[in-house]
């Protein structure tokens, strides 16, 4: 929805939003979206953002951030007991009170999707990495890191469909992942995890209070599994440091390697973060991996769609078939071995390991 600006526009597509989107998941939004909708105000409110930044869920996440900062009480007590018709009031009299704000915000922030979890298919592939490289402690550098959470991988607990467990049982962080399929996860436990770095060209810093709450801010108020599931990874990534490098991928992979200690194997990850890069960038971004290979081994872990992660077999799976590959590739001194090792769907949340 990049250009929204005709009036009439912007309100079909609140509307489309409200009944459409939201209205199958949460019904808070649903009423708000389209109470947005239906006032002329509000929409006026809303073309003060720029023409790309006036998408609902970017507005909506913007009125939630200034409900939990404290400066909307109305809109948080409504959000806080469910109460949709409140909520939509509140939400109106928020934007056009506190419009510049709400503008701020929607103009300086990315919405964050829900990147909690991917935790299950990580774990078994990074331990299949290290296995495979003979290597007894990894430095992770998460590649589209965004907030960072795939980097305490080796700090969660985690319950396969078939009865499996992997990780600590006792850590904040508790995912549980179904199985489907033949062959049964490895029971490989992660090696120690000496380094982690997080590469993006806009990564979220947690240990910042106002860009936590932005991450809160992205889910939709009545979402309370998803809110308890990113609460927990927050709690975690206090526990474990890790260096935050801004900027292209590209240009910064000399020196994440350059961070990992020599006795550690580095393993880049990368879940869902390929696909906005061109086939030309993603040859180069192997190329990247490549170099970096030549004093020791290097290792990629990939959770992309079908045909994204350059070198990861499809297996035959048709593109934009709904689920995507688990890769593995293992740069050596001589030579490069990339295997698919699982399917996944629902980022991360059904897998069938299939190495
Ligand atoms: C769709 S998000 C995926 C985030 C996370 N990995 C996950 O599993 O949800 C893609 C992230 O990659 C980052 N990104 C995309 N291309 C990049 C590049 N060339 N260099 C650095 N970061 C990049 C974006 O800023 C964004 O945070």
């Amino acid at each position: 929805m990049p250009g929204l600006t005709a009036p009439n526009a912007l309100a079909r597509a609140y509307r489309r939003f409200g009944e459409g989107d939201a209205a199958a998941t949460s019904p808070l939004y649903e009423r708000v979206a389209v109470a947005l909708s239906e006032s002329g105000a509000a929409l006026r409110a809303v073309e003060a953002a720029p023409a790309r930044r006036r998408h609902p869920t970017v507005i909506l996440a913007a009125l939630h951030d200034l409900a939990l900062a404290g400066r909307a009480p109305a809109l948080a007590t409504a959000y806080a007991a469910a109460d949709a018709d409140a909520a939509a009031g509140a939400a109106i009299d928020t934007l056009l009170r506190m419009t510049d704000q709400v503008v701020a915000l929607a103009t300086r922030r990315k919405v964050r999707a829900d990147e909690t979890g991917r935790h299950a298919v990580l774990y078994p592939a990074v331990a299949e990495a290290a296995h495979r490289a003979g290597a007894d402690a990894v430095g992770l550098i998460d590649v589209g890191c965004s907030a960072g959470f795939n980097l305490r991988v080796d700090r969660v607990g985690i319950t396969y469909g078939d009865g499996r467990m992997l990780g600590d049982p006792s850590s904040p962080v508790q995912v549980s992942c179904a199985t489907v399929g033949g062959r049964p996860v490895p029971a490989r436990a992660m090696p120690e995890v000496v380094a982690r770095i997080g590469v993006d060209d806009d990564p979220v810093d947690v240990t910042d209070a106002d860009e936590a709450r932005w991450l809160r801010a992205c889910v939709w108020p009545d979402q309370p599994e998803q809110l308890a599931r990113l609460e927990a990874e927050l709690t975690l990534a206090a526990t474990a440091p890790m260096e935050l490098l801004r900027g292209d991928a590209l240009d910064l992979l000399p020196e994440a390697f350059a961070r990992v200690p020599a006795d550690a194997l580095p393993v880049v990850t990368t879940t869902w973060a390929l696909s906005g890069s061109s086939l030309e960038n993603r040859l180069r971004f192997l190329h990247r991996l490549d170099e970096a290979a030549t004093g020791r081994a290097v290792a990629w872990v990939s959770a992309e769609g079908v045909g994204v992660a350059p070198a990861i077999p499809t297996m035959g799976d048709r593109r934009a078939s709904g689920h995507s590959i688990l890769g593995l590739a293992v740069f050596g001194h001589a030579a490069l071995r990339a295997d698919a090792i699982g399917r996944c769907w629902s980022r991360g949340r059904l897998l069938a390991w299939v190495a």
